[in-house]
């Protein structure tokens, strides 16, 4: 084999290597791909929150022009409903048309498929479906008295005597916080095609996991695994709705019943109503301290809902278990269920509503001992896991904060409330802490070394958007010791077998070590074949499950700080970001120009989310207000600031590639930092988001 001397490729910023296709249009994502014999499908979803189909008048609509098939309770074909995911239990949510039960609005009652998209839906909106309606319930607040504690392992965590420890501290905190429910809304909506050929199912899909997707139909559809084929090459967004959904249960359904292929493409109402979204939380949190600061108690209890199909819990108060140090811990979980769809993770499920809560909690804690709020969490930094005990891979939180408050200028701020006024405009600045888990699953990845002289990469990752594609390229090239262009990355097909998903902040690293761990075992047989390489190259392909097992057990996590600066029109109540800095300690950045865009991204969730963001469910219909983007306000263009992010140095000496996950953590701290920088701003302390004119003013 060649080597060049050329370059550390990990570490250098590169531009997207799909990039060109994207910009051009040559980037095919799931709708647009060509097929012959295409048929459409379009869902047609429940009308009633909660009751049964008692009758879908599918004769009428069979005869209006196009329409091939209409699939509902009465007729549709059986599933293997009772499973197990690489994700756990089935999902009832996929139990497409298996029982005439509608517990939720939205809930898909029935398909259409026909010769054209236009056909199909004009169908769909003329089919008539009777319900045998019943009193429904939507209603999600904290004096719920049904609510109840989740069998999940992270339900709870306790250690010491909290009631003891809040009694015996000098001041004590004890506020309660809520967030709204919120949406994905991916700049790609969800679409599907799905086609027998050849005697294999092949599914075009936009989704976060090929061979999940291709795992979960295999055992829906009681096919062999070896005989599904899921692909989903480019990917418009995802931030944890692009799983398994209906649709695609229902694209394999009709393809299968018509032996054609059928393709349907979500509408945006449609993905707000059936691909998942973050639950409304109630959140209190009560927080002791001695008169220097330090934390005797910390208490998170966290309140989200469900559906009455399965269980879902928003981990709200998971961060405090890492963040802080404190005699007494207590964090809990609770869940009510209610007549809605089933919530699912959302960018940094858990962390980023927990931390709006915690991190308001910590800057009012601060303001009530007069204490620097930077300094009041370096004054609890733990030296170990707070709760397991274990030591940290690496952990870096205090030098976020110092670099943070270095280049934002926290030195010179007047801690007082109100003290900067610009005419209408008053100017507050906040700080607040971000961390999120970095871990790892295992996964498969081959890397072949073509006669030509350049290698192929093959993994079932997925490109959400965030240039994992560009980032394992660089991987490759650096355990290759070739450079970048020599490599091509292929990934989002099942047939590459096992590898985890894009989720959980776990992608890019659990991806990395299976490639360069490849690339190591192919460059040792490279030295053996001594330059030779057959026609078909040669290849070596490797499981990085018994690597991650022999991983030291620590408590592995990316950490940051985050800062903005906010101007409050007292006159109207609007607030202006005017501008953030999130500075992170994430373990090795492979790639820092599309690190700094997820982060970045996940800053303007943040401030979308402590701005705009609102799903407003109607208690009468139990649906959602306005499931479009003129009603779910998310940051606009205007809306966003000089936004900065950046990182500092963080080695994980065991780590054999170093990469912790960045997926999440940008948008954990970010709404805090804002609404802590709005009560600096106006001396007024804001506990429910968003922050709309009308709450601030
Ligand atoms: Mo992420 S919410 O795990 O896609």
């Amino acid at each position: 084999m060649t080597t060049t001397a050329g370059p550390r490729t990990v570490g250098v910023a590169h531009t997207r290597v799909e990039g060109r296709d994207k910009v051009t249009g040559a980037a095919r994502y799931a709708s647009e791909q060509p097929f012959d014999h295409l048929a459409h499908g379009w869902l047609v979803l429940s009308a009633i929150a909660r009751g049964r189909v008692r009758a879908v008048g599918d004769a009428a609509v069979r005869a209006m022009p196009g329409v091939l098939a209409v699939f509902h309770s009465g007729n549709a074909p059986r599933l293997m409903t009772d499973y197990t995911s690489i994700l756990g239990p089935p999902d009832p949510t996929l139990a497409l048309f298996q029982h005439d039960r509608v517990p939720h609005q939205g809930w898909p009652v029935a398909l259409v498929v026909a010769e054209t998209p236009e056909q199909a839906r004009e169908a769909a909106e003329a089919l008539v479906v009777e319900y045998d309606e019943e009193p429904h319930d939507v209603a999600f607040h904290a004096g719920r008295p049904d609510t109840y504690i989740p069998e999940d392992a992270n339900a709870v965590a306790s250690k010491g005597d909290l009631e003891a420890e809040l009694a015996a501290s000098a001041v004590v905190v004890d506020a309660s916080y809520t967030t709204p429910e919120e949406h994905h809304s991916a700049m790609e909506p969800h679409a599907v095609t799905a086609r027998w050929d050849g005697g294999r199912l092949e599914v075009i899909d936009t989704n976060q996991g090929a061979m999940w997707v291709a795992g979960e139909l295999a055992q829906l559809f009681s096919l062999d695994p070896s005989s599904v084929r899921v692909r989903s090459e480019h990917i418009g967004g995802a931030f944890g709705s692009k799983g398994v959904r209906p649709h695609q249960v229902a694209a394999v359904m009709a393809a299968t019943e018509l032996q054609r292929p059928v393709r349907l493409a979500l509408t945006r109402r449609q993905t707000f109503a059936i691909t998942g979204y973050r639950s409304p939380t109630a959140q209190r949190v009560r927080l002791g301290a001695d008169p220097d600061g330090r934390l005797r108690a910390l208490e998170h209890e966290a309140l989200s809902l469900t559906s009455t199909l399965r269980p879902f819990v928003e981990t709200s108060a998971v961060l405090g278990r890492v963040l802080y140090d404190a005699r007494a811990h207590h964090t809990a979980h609770r869940l009510v269920d209610l007549d809605m769809p089933t919530p699912t993770w959302m960018r940094a499920p858990g962390e980023a509503p927990g931390s709006f809560a915690l991190e308001s909690a910590l800057d009012e804690l601060a303001d009530r001992l007069g204490m620097d709020p930077i300094e009041l969490r370096a004054r609890n930094e733990p030296t170990v896991g707070p709760l397991s005990g274990l030591p940290f891979s690496s952990r870096d939180l205090l030098g976020c904060f110092r670099e943070g408050a270095r280049r934002f200028g926290w030195a010179e701020r007047d801690p007082r409330p109100r003290s900067r006024r610009e005419g209408r405009w008053l100017l507050g600045t906040g700080t607040a802490a971000a961390t999120y888990p970095s871990g790892a699953a295992p996964s498969t990845a081959s890397v072949t070394a073509e006669a030509d002289g350049t290698f192929t990469v093959r993994i079932t990752a997925a490109d959400v958007g965030t240039g994992a594609r560009t980032a394992l390229t660089l991987i490759a090239a650096e355990a290759l010791d070739v450079e970048p262009d020599r490599v091509t990355v292929r990934i989002g097909d099942s047939d590459f077998g096992p590898a985890w998903v894009a989720g959980g902040s776990m992608g890019t690293r659990s991806w990395s070590l299976a490639v360069s761990s490849a690339a190591r075992e192919l460059r040792g047989r490279l030295a053996l074949a001594d330059g030779d390489i057959p026609p078909e190259g040669i290849t070596a392909r490797t499981d990085t499950a018994g690597l991650l097992a022999e991983l030291a057990k620590k408590e592995r996590h990316s950490f940051g700080a985050q800062f903005a600066e906010v101007a409050v029109d007292v006159t109207t109540g609007e607030i202006r970001v005017r501008r953030m800095l999130g500075i992170f300690a994430a373990g090795r950045i492979v790639n820092p120009l599309t690190a700094r865009s997820q982060l970045v991204g996940g800053m303007i969730w943040g401030l979308s989310m402590a701005l705009h963001e609102e799903a407003v469910r109607d208690p009468a219909s139990g649906g959602q207000l306005g499931a479009d983007f003129a009603n779910y306000h998310v940051a606009a263009h205007a809306d966003v600031p000089a936004i900065e992010a950046d990182f500092i140095d963080d080695p994980v000496p065991d780590d054999p590639v170093g990469v912790k996950g960045i997926g999440e953590i940008g948008i954990v701290g970010a709404a805090a930092a804002i609404s802590n920088a709005v009560r600096h701003a106006t001396g007024v302390r804001h506990r429910d988001l968003p922050l709309r004119p009308d709450r601030v003013l």
